[in-house]
């Protein structure tokens, strides 16, 4: 069984952008103490044409051989003409409007989408999924998720796009790790509580 992990960036008052989703602000808290942590520990959260940029292209997965994007996260990327913008791993976005991929990489979830996520989990492998957000997805997917890795930047928005766009229910994590970093970055690790 491998595990889904929502890999995700957010304010303290838990927005992961503003209300279209824009996180462009957070970069800056990308550091070099916090890009050596990410480079290390969770290099394939970064993407490839990023990677590409930065000459790290090389380095092999930690933790993640899938990616599951919505399709407003992987427009971000595909309206910059990059089609297959986790290329180091397995890419599938959920779409009901995408009729084809743009990519022969990229595979389209257009039904069942819990479902499929099921089947994902339920394959033998010793890397996890990536789930990569965004809010609406996440929401949709909140009851299978097993893991979640939440880089908090110390900023407070007020207002933005949740987390999880999903109704009011309560799941219970265990916490097992907190990172600081110098710059007010914190990265939590939860598992579900069985
Ligand atoms: N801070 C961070 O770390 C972080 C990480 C990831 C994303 N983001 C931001 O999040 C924003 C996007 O989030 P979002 O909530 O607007 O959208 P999203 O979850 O990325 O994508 C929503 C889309 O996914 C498809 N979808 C949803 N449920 C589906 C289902 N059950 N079956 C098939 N397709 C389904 C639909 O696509 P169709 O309309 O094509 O049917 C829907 O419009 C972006 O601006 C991105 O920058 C931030």
């Amino acid at each position: 069984m491998r595990k889904l992990t929502y890999f995700i960036a957010c304010s303290i008052d838990g927005f992961i952008g503003d209300e279209a989703g824009d996180a462009s602000y957070m970069y800056p808290f990308v550091d070099e103490e916090f890009f050596e942590f990410l480079r290390t520990e969770y290099p394939e959260t970064m993407a490839t044409h990023g990677r590409r940029a930065l000459g790290i292209d090389d380095l092999p997965n930690r933790k993640f051989d899938t990616i599951i994007q919505g399709r407003a996260s992987y427009d971000v990327a595909l309206k910059e003409g990059v089609t297959s913008p986790y290329a180091h791993l397995r890419e599938y976005v959920a779409s009901r409007t995408l009729k084809e991929s743009p990519d022969p990489h990229v595979e389209i979830v257009a039904d069942d989408l819990v479902g499929r996520v099921r089947e994902l989990k339920e394959e033998e492998g010793e890397f996890g999924i990536y789930l990569c957000g965004g809010s609406e997805v996440a929401g949709e997917l909140v009851d299978e998720i097993d893991e979640l890795v939440i880089k908090t930047y110390p900023v407070v928005q007020g207002s933005g796009m949740p987390m999880f766009g999903a109704a009011f229910a309560i799941s219970e994590f265990e916490l097992d790790e907190v990172r600081v970093f110098k710059n007010g970055v914190l990265v939590r690790t939860y598992s579900r509580k069985r």
